[in-house]
């Protein structure tokens, strides 16, 4: 019996749902422990693709037991949208998937909430996916939060009253935020009377009675370190722990029932919101990345920020999460790059460090890299061992400065174009 995390080590859509969805069957359980419908983890499997926001990415695999945690904030809505999309294509989700009932619910009020937010920061906006998560987050550490398990409680419609008033008290001050609700009112309690019919857990036991008949737990991490609400590129984050201790917390499970950490990142680098990224590239290699790699949001489509992959950041990532092996993903977009840079140092004003300053946008004034011979072909093997030289020795430089066995490189976006060493 074990838990074993995977997460994003960079700005979140690193692939984790592509290496998820790989590693699903070494598990009895896929846990989602933070976060919400602001993840978009995409999966292709016979040429179909699929986006999950809040279900686990171990959903099509049929023996798999997938637990939305109690770390998660849940939009009733979206949920509901997700479960049917996959009944319709054929997946028997509703009897695996369980839902902590410590789980808190996102509100229509809370999209509005995070609308205003963003309106009200102006030109600094953190570039939220604007679905309610920060202000659902607020509520839960306000302790004003309603609950999965609340659904079933008699008292709920007085309890959603009294929050969502609470919340348009709050939206009076910002009159430039139009909303009617009615319309998203009425759907999201047909969400709810949904919901009621799915199994709600108590999750820290059902784990616990998982583990003890050892049974192995893969833990899935939504965003990625540098989203991270203590240890980001605050305020430019998200709202949760995405780091391993978000497992604990998110989950209830004890620190000492984890074993391996398998941090996620790509062979460069993106980022989808504002917030600083020192190895952003502004011009034709950016966009050549971007082009290449279909670098769009899977949540919301807005075109990602990209650049070099970035050491410091990394290591601080590993240090961080205590990483045990790397997924490295989307190697085949540097196909067409003759060279291939990485960021080795940040420059600050007087000096050079490997190491993230307090504030990357004021102290970062720019960045030094090494240059790597890029490999002009299509990657077509079977093995690592079959890799073109070139690939072999990006791949060792990395392992070398990391630290850490690059075990798993992702070749393609299909479920099958991953080197397993
Ligand atoms: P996640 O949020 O970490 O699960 O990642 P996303 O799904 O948001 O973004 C990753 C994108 O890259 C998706 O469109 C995947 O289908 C795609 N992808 C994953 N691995 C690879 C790869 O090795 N090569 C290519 N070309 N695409 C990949
Ligand atoms: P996955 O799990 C990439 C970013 C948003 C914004 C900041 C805060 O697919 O990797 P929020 O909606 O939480 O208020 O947004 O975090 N962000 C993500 N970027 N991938 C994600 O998830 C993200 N989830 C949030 O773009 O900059
Ligand atoms: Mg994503």
């Amino acid at each position: 019996m074990a838990v074993d995390v995977l997460l994003g080590l960079q700005w979140g859509d690193e692939g984790k749902g592509k290496i998820v969805d790989y590693l699903a069957d070494r598990y009895q359980l896929v846990c989602r422990f933070q976060g919400g419908p602001n993840a978009g983890h995409t999966i292709w499997i016979d040429g179909k693709k699929t986006v999950l926001h809040t279900i686990p990415s171990g959903i099509f695999h049929d023996h798999m037991i997938n637990v939305i945690g109690n770390g998660v904030v849940i939009d009733p809505v979206t949920l509901i949208k997700e479960i049917d999309a996959l009944v319709a294509s054929g997946n028997d989700v509703i009897g695996r998937l369980h839902i902590a009932k410590k789980a808190h619910l996102i509100l229509p009020t809370h999209r509005l909430l995070d609308m205003a937010s963003e309106a009200s920061k102006g030109a600094d906006k953190i570039g939220s996916t604007l679905r309610g998560i920060g202000p659902c987050y607020m509520d839960k550490t306000g302790r004003n939060g309603l609950r999965v398990g609340d659904v079933l409680s008699a008292t709920f419609d007085q309890k959603y009253i009294s929050l969502r008033d609470k919340h348009l008290r709050l939206l009076k001050q910002y009159p430039e935020i139009a909303h009617d609700l009615s319309g998203d009112e009425d759907k999201w309690f047909e969400a709810i009377e949904r919901m009621r019919s799915l199994n709600l857990i108590d999750a820290e036991y059902f784990l616990y009675d998982h583990l003890k008949a050892g049974h192995n737990i893969l833990a899935e991490g939504a965003q990625g370190v540098m989203l991270d609400i203590d240890f980001g590129t605050y305020p430019f984050v998200t709202s949760s722990n995405t780091i391993s201790s978000g497992v604990c917390s998110g989950l209830g499970i004890p620190p000492t029932a984890i074993r391996d950490v398998i941090g996620v990142s790509k062979a460069y680098c993106t980022r989808v919101g504002s917030g600083p990224f020192p190895s952003e590239l502004l011009g034709e290699d950016g966009e050549k990345l971007r082009t290449a790699g279909h670098e769009f949001g899977s949540t919301t489509g807005r075109p990602r920020r990209c650049g070099w992959i970035d050491l410091p950041q990394l290591k601080y990532a590993v240090m961080i999460t205590g990483t045990t092996h790397i997924a490295l993903t989307k190697l085949d977009v540097l196909n067409a790059f003759e060279i291939i840079s990485a960021v080795n140092e940040y420059q600050l004003d007087e000096a050079t460090t490997q190491q993230l300053p307090f504030d990357l946008m004021e102290e970062i004034t720019g960045v030094v890299t090494s240059q790597h011979q890029g490999w002009m072909q299509d990657i077509v093997v079977d093995s690592f061992e079959d890799l073109p030289k070139e690939v072999k020795s990006y791949i060792q430089f990395l392992e070398k400065e990391l630290s850490l066995p690059i075990s798993y490189v992702s070749i393609g976006p299909g479920r099958d174009e991953l080197l397993v060493r």
